[in-house]
């Protein structure tokens, strides 16, 4: 079956440019906001054309494509040079920067250093932190150098040592409050939109509700303003692990798996190169240049054609 590839109209190429006011906009309208991860290019490119309104570089680089156990070990460098890849691929979502561990928690005036270093030396429009109150001032200082915010409560991964693991947040009365007060506090603070990670799916519809600017959730349900997922999590491309919340809309890695092995295969039973992927020389350069050589007959290399 061969597929047709879509128009603009599909792909969001003639789509205006994603801000940080669309968002408020799809908001206040009740249209699904749609963020996914993306890392480099090529994918930042696809994501891109496929009409996601917001790509997030999140700092599950660390595991999803550096290989670490965790996301404590990212650093600000490596941020950095994965955002600027993606901020050539993209061209209409809204590209947001996710701050790595030890980049904004130390002091406030060095979270506002690394935020800019985001927007000035790669192309991000906004950074994403996690942390809730504790982090409420250090969001503020970053939204009044001009840098949007996005806050991200519930399970943040670079708490998991103090959180006791990845585990599922807000399942008591006083943490669900807790995690009300977070949310209002990153609002108080300027952040134009939160990400809510594993928390109750009546929580996070209740926290929605209580807020005014956009909620993005990653297993939090359906009653958030948006969704994001991590696109290995959605291609399979990441085999470790699959967090219950996210769904796996292909299996590329088994497809990439197979090509390579096809591929192995051809090289090995001499199949590949086939002509069609090969470059001649014209006959009279060939003789000319065996003439050259001092070779008077074709001479051909052992399973090459002349
Ligand atoms: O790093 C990341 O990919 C994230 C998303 C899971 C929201 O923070």
């Amino acid at each position: 079956m061969s597929v047709k590839p879509e128009g603009p109209e599909q792909t969001g190429g003639s789509r205006p440019k994603t801000t940080v006011l669309t968002l408020a906009e799809k908001r206040r309208r009740g249209e699904p906001i749609t963020m996914l991860t993306a890392y480099d290019y090529p994918t930042a490119k696809l994501v891109d054309e496929a009409g996601i309104d917001t790509i997030l570089v999140g700092d599950s680089l660390g595991m999803v494509v550096l290989g670490h156990p965790n996301t404590l070990s990212v650093t600000m460098e490596e941020m950095l040079h994965h955002a600027r890849a993606v901020s050539r691929g993209a061209k209409r979502a809204l590209l947001i920067g996710d701050m790595p561990f030890m980049s904004y928690q130390s002091d406030p005036a060095a979270a506002v250093r690394n935020g800019g270093r985001f927007l000035q030396e790669a192309g991000m429009e906004a950074v994403k932190l996690e942390g809730g109150r504790a982090f409420a001032e250090t969001a503020r200082a970053i939204v009044r150098a001009g840098i949007p915010v996005q806050g991200h409560i519930g399970l943040t991964p670079q708490s998991m040592n103090t959180l006791g693991g990845w585990r599922v947040q807000g399942r008591s009365a006083p943490a669900a409050k807790a995690l009300v007060e977070d949310a209002l506090a990153l609002e108080d603070a300027g952040c134009f939109s939160l990400v809510l990670e594993s928390i109750p799916e009546g929580l996070a519809a209740y926290i929605s509700e209580r807020v005014a600017i956009p909620t993005i959730g990653i297993g939090a349900g359906a009653g958030t303003s948006g969704q994001v997922l991590v696109i290995h999590d959605l291609l399979g491309l990441f085999d470790r692990f699959t967090p219950k919340f996210a769904k796996r809309y292909a299996e590329l890695g088994q497809a990439m798996t197979a090509a390579v092995r096809a591929y192995r295969d051809e090289v090995e039973a001499r199949a590949f190169p086939a002509h069609e992927h090969t470059y001649a020389i014209p006959d009279e350069e060939w003789r000319a240049f065996l003439a050259s050589m001092g070779e008077a007959f074709p001479k051909p290399v052992k399973g090459s054609r002349p």
